[in-house]
């Protein structure tokens, strides 16, 4: 879809039809998401597709209880979490990047990446999962609506106890909640501040 037409028809829709959307369409739209820019490439972000009923049922244990509603009723749900052990992802990358990346620019990747996330405070940390993990999220809502999903975004939930009732692998942190499904409902242009009153031109 041409991207003014697919941008100005995603809205957040928080009631779906119940239709099952089958864990390959997630995988394809992760696939076309994942082509969102992310700092040195590093792209840390892992997905669980919540598919089981009983993995589905603990999840709504750990969101508010609105949001886990429009969990209940949609056709997959996806958690995107952040890599919070950025090194190891260095060295994945120049793994699986191994045939793009010349070779000074891996040395240079295994050596200076692991050293300035090492000096990273908390706060930097979670700046960077978070800037990063936001970009691939808006790429995931755009793509199921290229795909034809209706979605919403949440970030109403309890971690530690998603982290808990979904049995994450320690690095891992869940930054957000994606529902997606079908739905007879096609949401709303909501406002949007003027672009006028929100920029400067310096
Ligand atoms: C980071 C983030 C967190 C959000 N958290 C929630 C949430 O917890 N529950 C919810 O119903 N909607 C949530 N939303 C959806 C927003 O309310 C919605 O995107 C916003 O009102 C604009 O509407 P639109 O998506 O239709 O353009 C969230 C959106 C974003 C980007």
């Amino acid at each position: 879809m041409e991207f003014s037409k697919l941008n100005s028809s995603r809205h957040k829709v928080t009631q779906f039809d119940g239709r099952k959307v089958s864990v390959d369409e997630v995988k394809a739209i992760l696939a076309a998401a994942t082509l969102a820019p992310s700092a040195h490439n590093i792209q840390p972000w892992h997905f669980a597709i919540v598919d089981s009923a009983e993995k589905r049922a603990a999840l709504s244990t750990a969101m508010h209880a609105k949001n886990a509603v429009q969990h209940e009723s949609a056709g997959a749900t996806v958690v995107v979490y952040s890599d919070t052990d950025l090194p190891e992802r260095v060295r994945d990358m120049v793994k699986i990047g191994a045939d793009f990346l010349p070779l000074d620019h891996k040395e240079d990747l295994l050596i200076k990446l692991p050293g300035m996330f090492e000096k990273f405070s908390e706060q930097q940390l979670s700046d960077y999962l978070a800037l990063n993990t936001g970009l691939v999220s808006q790429n995931i809502v755009l793509a199921a609506n290229d795909a034809g999903l209706k979605t919403n975004i949440i970030l109403g939930f309890d971690k530690a106890k998603v982290k808990e009732v979904l049995a994450i692998e320690n690095r891992f942190r869940p930054e957000l909640i994606i529902t997606m499904g079908y739905s007879d409902d096609a949401g709303h242009a909501s406002y949007r501040l003027p672009v006028a009153d929100i920029t400067d031109v310096l």
